[in-house]
């Protein structure tokens, strides 16, 4: 496995508080500019796979539209039913360019 960091979004082009589908590696991932932080969870949702993109985060909690599901975002924990956990990246943040980092398995 390496470890790989990829820039995949300028900080400026984030709407706050609600959730930006962004290419990540071979996939994507959602980003969320929440209280002054970014968030990187995988794209869809693990419970009945909708897209993450446009959904809200409110007080660290991302909810899925469809059934309203609520996951944490620091650690992709579901707060609403047990047994659906969200992947979760990490992210750091360079002038005003957004970068999150994942693993990818050797070729
Ligand atoms: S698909 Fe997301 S809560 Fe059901």
């Amino acid at each position: 496995m390496k470890r790989r960091r990829q820039a995949v979004a300028r900080l400026s082009d984030l709407e706050a508080d609600r959730g930006q589908t962004v290419p990540l590696g071979e996939g994507h991932c959602t980003l969320f500019l929440h209280q002054g932080k970014c968030f990187a969870v995988g794209s869809m949702c693990p419970h009945q796979n909708a897209p993450l993109h446009g959904a809200i985060i409110r007080d660290g909690q991302i909810i899925c539209r469809r059934h309203g599901y609520r996951f944490d975002a620091t650690t992709g924990n579901c707060l609403t039913a047990g047994g659906y956990g969200l992947p979760v990246f990490a992210t750091e943040i360079e002038g005003d360019m957004v970068y999150v980092s994942y693993w990818e398995a050797d070729g």
